[in-house]
C-alpha cells in the first residue's frame, strides 16, 4: 500500500470523519473522547478510512448501547480506540484481519462490507508501521489501532 502523507492534526481529520458516520448512522450513538491535538505525519485519507470502517463495524455489528470512540497519544503514537457492547467468536477472532470472500456483500457494493473492512484497516496500519488488534471480553468488542506519529521511510 502507498501513502501519501503529510503534516497533519489527526484529531481534526478524526473528527470530521466522525461527523460523517454520525450522519451515516443517525440512530447509532457515538461518543468520542478525544485529545485536542496529535500532530504527525499520517496519510488522513487512509487512516480516516480505517477510523469510518471501525466505527461503522461497530454500528453495524454490535448489539447495541453506545459505541465509544477513542483518540489519544501514547509516547510517540496516536492510539484510536473503537469498542462497543456484542461479542466476536474465538474461532472468528483468529482471521479478523484477513480478507474473506464472502458472497455476501458482494451484491450491494459497499466497501465495508466485502468482509475486508478489517483486512484494510490492518493494511492502513502496518503500512504507517503501527498496527491493529481486536479483544472481545466481558460483552465488550474493543478495536486499538496504534499508528506511529512520524515513520522512518
Ligand atoms: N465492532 C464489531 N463488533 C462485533 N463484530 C464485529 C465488529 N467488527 C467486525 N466484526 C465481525 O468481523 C467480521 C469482519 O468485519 P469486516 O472485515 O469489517 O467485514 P464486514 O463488516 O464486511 O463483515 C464482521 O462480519 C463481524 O462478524
Ligand atoms: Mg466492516
Amino acid at each position: 500500500m502507498t501513502l501519501k502523507k503529510s503534516n497533519a492534526n489527526l484529531s481534526k481529520e478524526l473528527l470530521e470523519e466522525l461527523q460523517i458516520l454520525r450522519a451515516a448512522f443517525p440512530q447509532q450513538e457515538i461518543s468520542l473522547d478525544v485529545i485536542q491535538t496529535i500532530e504527525g505525519t499520517f496519510d488522513v485519507s487512509r487512516l480516516r478510512e480505517a477510523f469510518a470502517n471501525l466505527l461503522s463495524n461497530a454500528a453495524e455489528h454490535g448489539t447495541g448501547g453506545v459505541v465509544k470512540a477513542k483518540v489519544k497519544k501514547s509516547e510517540d503514537a496516536a492510539v484510536i480506540q473503537v469498542c462497543n457492547e456484542g461479542k466476536i467468536a474465538d474461532e472468528k477472532l483468529e482471521g479478523i484481519f484477513d480478507p474473506l470472500k464472502r458472497g455476501q456483500g458482494f451484491e450491494t457494493g459497499h466497501r465495508t462490507n466485502l468482509g475486508l473492512g478489517l483486512f484494510i484497516c490492518k493494511q492502513i496500519a502496518l503500512a504507517h508501521g503501527g498496527d491493529i488488534v481486536v479483544k472481545s471480553d466481558d460483552g465488550i468488542v474493543l478495536f486499538t489501532l496504534t499508528i506511529p506519529l512520524h515513520q522512518a521511510d
